[in-house]
C-alpha cells in the first residue's frame, strides 16, 4: 500500500521532536534577547547567561563588531558568487587559510562555508569503500553523518578508553589489511557536551603498534586550550602527531565556517573533492574578513584565554569545593551532575530561569543515564568573577531545593512555557 510522505511525518514528531508540546520556545529553541554576552533577555526578564560557546568573549568585542560592519558594507553578504572552485574563490580566502594553517602549525589549509558539511565532506573524502574507521562513541553528529555518507566499514570504541581503542584497532587493522586499504580514527578534541578531552596522547601512542591515520574535531578546543589557543593537539604537544585537524569557527571564532588543516597533497585531494564545498556557495567575503579579525586578535591578545581560564577555574573549583559532581571536564565547559528525574530536571531549569535568573542548558535521558540530570555551564571570557560567585551560591539552594524533594512532580505552571 503506497501511503503519503506526510502521513508519517504528521504522526511521527521524531526523537527530540516528541517534546514540542512542552519544551518549544522553552527548553528547545528559547529566544535569548539583546545583545551577546553573560546578561540577556530570556521570557521577558533579564538573566545570567551561561549557554553561549562564546567562549573568547569576541563575539560583541567592539573592534570585532567594527570589522563585521565595514567588511559587509564593502563587500556585502552576496561576494563572491558561486561555489569556490567555480567563481567564489578570492585572495582573501587563500590568504586567510595560510595564515590560519601556519598559527595551527600545519603546512596547509581549506577554508570551509559551515563546520557541519566540511566535516561531512571530510570524512567522506578521507577513506574509501576498502578503508575502516574506529571513532568514539560519544562522537558529534557531524562525525557520524561523515561516516554515513562513506563506504568505509566502522568499528566503535568506548568512549575514551584506549584499551576499547586498541581492540578496535586490532579489528580494524586485520580487515584493512584483508580488504587493501587504511585505517582512520576519529575523536573530538573537546567532547562539547561533558567537557572532557579525546585522549590525544594515548591514541597518538598506539601509533606505534598500529598503522593509522588521526583525524581530530576540535570544534570546542580551538582558540581554548594550548598554551596559545591552538587547540587540544596544543595542549597534549601532539600537533605533529595528529594528521589532520578540524576546526569550527562557531565556537571561539563566534562567527561561522570552518578550516581543515593537514599535508598539502592531503589538502589538495580534499579541496578538489570534498562535494559539499565544490557544490555549494564558497564562505561569504564579510565572513571571511572577520573571521581574519579574530584570528589577529586571538594570536595577540593571549588575555582574552587568561581571562576565560580565570572564571573556568573560578567556577570549577567553586563548584567541587562545594561538593558538585563536574565529571571529567578539562576544559572551560563545566558539566554540574545532580541525581533526579526528567521531571525534577524540568522543575529545576525552571526555577534557575525565572526565580533566580540564570540561563543554563539541561541534559536528560537518553544524553546521560536514567535518574541524572546534567545542567551545562559555558563560561566565557566576559563572565566575571561575581557572576561565578553568584551562580555557586544559586547552585547551592537549588541542590538543597532537589535534595529536599522540593522539585518533584510535574510542573504546575505550564504558563511558563507560552
Ligand atoms: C564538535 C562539533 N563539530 C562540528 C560542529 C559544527 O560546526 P558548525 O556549527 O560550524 O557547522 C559543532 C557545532 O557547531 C560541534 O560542536
Amino acid at each position: 500500500m503506497i501511503r503519503d510522505i506526510f502521513e508519517r511525518i504528521k504522526a511521527t514528531p521524531g526523537p527530540l521532536g516528541q517534546y514540542q508540546g512542552k519544551a518549544d520556545g522553552y527548553f528547545m529553541f528559547p529566544r535569548l534577547e539583546g545583545e551577546i554576552g553573560p546578561e540577556m533577555v530570556f521570557n521577558g526578564k533579564k538573566v545570567l547567561n551561561w549557554s553561549l560557546n562564546n567562549y573568547l568573549g569576541l563575539a560583541n568585542l567592539p573592534e570585532v563588531r567594527k570589522a563585521d560592519a565595514e567588511a559587509a558594507a564593502k563587500y556585502g553578504l552576496a561576494a563572491p558568487m558561486g561555489a569556490r572552485m567555480m567563481s567564489g574563490n578570492t585572495d582573501l580566502h587563500i590568504k586567510f587559510e595560510n595564515d590560519f594553517a601556519e598559527f595551527i602549525g600545519k603546512p596547509a589549509g581549506l577554508v570551509m562555508n559551515f563546520g557541519y558539511q566540511g566535516m561531512i565532506s571530510i570524512i567522506d573524502v578521507l577513506t574509501s569503500r576498502n578503508d575502516v574507521i574506529v571513532y568514539d562513541s560519544e562522537a558529534h553528529a557531524c562525525i557520524l553523518d561523515g561516516m554515513r555518507l562513506s563506504m568505509a566499514k566502522r568499528y566503535t570504541y568506548r568512549h575514551n578508553d584506549m584499551a576499547s581503542l586498541e581492540k578496535q584497532l586490532n579489528h580494524a587493522c586485520k580487515l584493512a589489511d584483508e580488504q587493501g586499504g587504511g585505517v582512520l580514527v576519529i575523536t573530538e578534541g573537546v567532547y562539547g557536551m561533558a567537557g572532557d578531552l579525546g585522549h590525544l596522547d594515548g591514541i597518538v601512542e598506539l601509533k606505534k603498534k598500529y598503522p593509522f591515520r588521526i583525524l581530530i574535531d576540535d570544534a570546542h578546543g580551538f582558540g581554548t586550550m594550548g598554551a596559545h589557543g591552538r587547540g587540544t593537539a596544543e595542549h597534549y604537544g601532539v600537533t605533529d602527531e595528529i594528521d589532520v585537524i578540524f576546526d569550527a569557527f562557531a565556537k571561539s571564532m563566534a562567527s561561522i565556517g570552518g578550516v581543515v588543516n593537514s599535508e598539502p597533497e592531503v589538502i589538495q585531494h580534499l579541496k578538489f573533492n570534498m562535494r559539499s564545498q565544490i557544490y555549494a556557495k564558497s564562505l561569504p567575503l564579510p565572513l571571511v574578513v572577520g573571521n581574519m579579525k579574530r584570528l589577529e586578535l586571538i594570536k595577540t591578545h593571549p588575555e582574552y584565554r587568561e581571562h576565560l581560564w580565570e572564571v573556568v577555574n573560578a567556577l570549577q573549583s567553586g563548584l567541587k569545593e562545594e561538593g558538585f559532581d563536574i565529571g571529567r571536564t578539562e576544559s572551560p565547559v563545566t558539566p554540574v551532575f545532580f541525581q533526579g528525574d526528567v521531571n525534577e530536571a524540568t522543575n529545576v531549569v525552571v526555577d534557575l530561569r525565572e526565580n533566580y535568573g540564570i540561563f543554563c542548558s539541561m541534559v536528560v535521558y537518553p544524553v546521560v543515564p536514567k535518574g541524572q540530570i546534567m545542567l551545562r555551564i559555558i563560561p566565557t571570557a566576559s563572565h566575571t568573577l561575581d557572576h561565578v560567585a553568584r551562580t555557586i551560591s544559586v547552585f547551592k539552594e537549588v541542590k538543597a531545593k532537589l535534595d529536599a524533594g522540593l522539585y518533584k512532580g510535574e510542573m504546575k505552571d505550564m504558563n511558563l512555557f507560552k
